[in-house]
């Protein structure tokens, strides 16, 4: 059984002209983190919202963990748990009660949930501020309370909508080890993420989606051989000519005073040869996500015109 079969969906909010989502199917594999990387305005969280039954596609079919998403609603609700994007604790409620009162809403006894809290808030060291209201800790640790409440149920399957946005470093790190260790107790994860090295870094499978579409999915090892030219020659731009660089690959502006070359292999001498005339710095690695994002995508990752994040 999956953990999610995505079918055609379509989403198209009230009153938009365009779909949030269109044709959209996807097989999201259990006991995997399987990630949606795209754009603020990609619909991401449109996906996440349709199979947790907080939104209800336009068309298609969704069945997560074997049952249906508009039929089933109630079945799903038991087994899965999410951290929501715009999610907010509550100002007067402390850590320890955020998770402790969550677990006993979804049945648990005093004992495990008691254990159970502790375990969380140890592991994301929001422990020392257990008896804290929330509305006296930081940003990142209201966004940690609210991955605790989600990490700390026995559900078979987690949303995480960009769950480490506005998180220091180190914060993030404990997201990130807290996610490889649900995954290790056999949990399945759907993360959505803008951050390349997030979704590099705990990754099953990458489906990247644009506009509403899905444009490309695998390992990461399959997207990187989506750009042919799989050698990036970045050289400093100072009065090269862009054309001077064409024959070579597809061109990129990196809008740091660089041009970045995806080039096949073979080409990447003669380039370093053209580069060393002109007495341009450059240097010469393999592609990453990150190029591959923005080769299928273009351009940055950063705020989508139309996006609300
Ligand atoms: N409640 C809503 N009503 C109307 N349009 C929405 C609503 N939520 C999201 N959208 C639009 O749907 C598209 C996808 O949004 P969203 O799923 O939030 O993207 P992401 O999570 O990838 O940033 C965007 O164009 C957004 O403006
Ligand atoms: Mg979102």
């Amino acid at each position: 059984m999956l953990a999610i079969d995505a079918a055609v969906v379509t989403k198209v909010y009230k009153g938009a002209h365009q779909a949030a989502l269109s044709e959209v199917s996807l097989k999201v594999e259990r006991g995997k983190v399987f990630t949606l990387l795209g754009r603020n305005g990609a619909g991401k969280t449109t996906f996440v919202r349709m199979c947790a039954t907080q939104l209800t596609p336009t068309s298609g079919n969704i069945s997560v963990l074997g049952y249906d998403v508009t039929r089933q609603a109630k079945q799903i609700r038991n087994l899965i748990s999410i951290v929501p994007q715009e999610g907010r604790p509550l100002r007067a409620l402390t850590s320890w009660d955020h998770v402790y009162n969550w677990l006993q809403i979804r049945g648990e006894g005093k004992r495990v949930a008691n254990e159970k809290t502790e375990e969380i808030l140890r592991k994301l060291e929001l422990y020392e501020a257990r008896d804290r209201p929330a509305m006296n800790l930081s940003g990142g640790m209201k966004q940690k309370i609210l991955v605790a409440m989600a990490m700390a149920t026995d559900a078979q399957l987690l949303f995480l909508d960009e769950p480490t946005i506005g998180l220091d470093p180190v914060s993030r790190r404990q997201v990130w080890s807290a996610i490889k260790d649900w995954k290790s107790k056999g949990g399945s994860i759907l993360l959505t993420t803008h951050y390349m090295d997030e979704a590099e870094l705990l990754s099953d499978y990458i489906v990247i989606i644009n506009r509403g579409t899905v444009i490309a999915q695998g390992t990461i090892q399959e997207l990187r051989r989506v750009i042919p030219q799989n050698t990036r020659v970045d050289i400093s731009r100072d009065g090269l000519d862009i054309e001077v660089l064409r024959p070579y690959g597809s061109v990129v502006d990196t809008g740091a005073g660089m041009l970045r070359v995806f080039a096949f292999e073979s080409a990447v001498h003669e380039l370093s040869e053209l580069a060393l005339r002109k007495n341009l710095s450059f240097t010469v690695s393999p592609v990453t996500l990150d190029d591959v994002f923005v080769y299928l995508v273009g351009g940055g990752i950063g705020d989508d015109q139309n996006g609300r994040y």
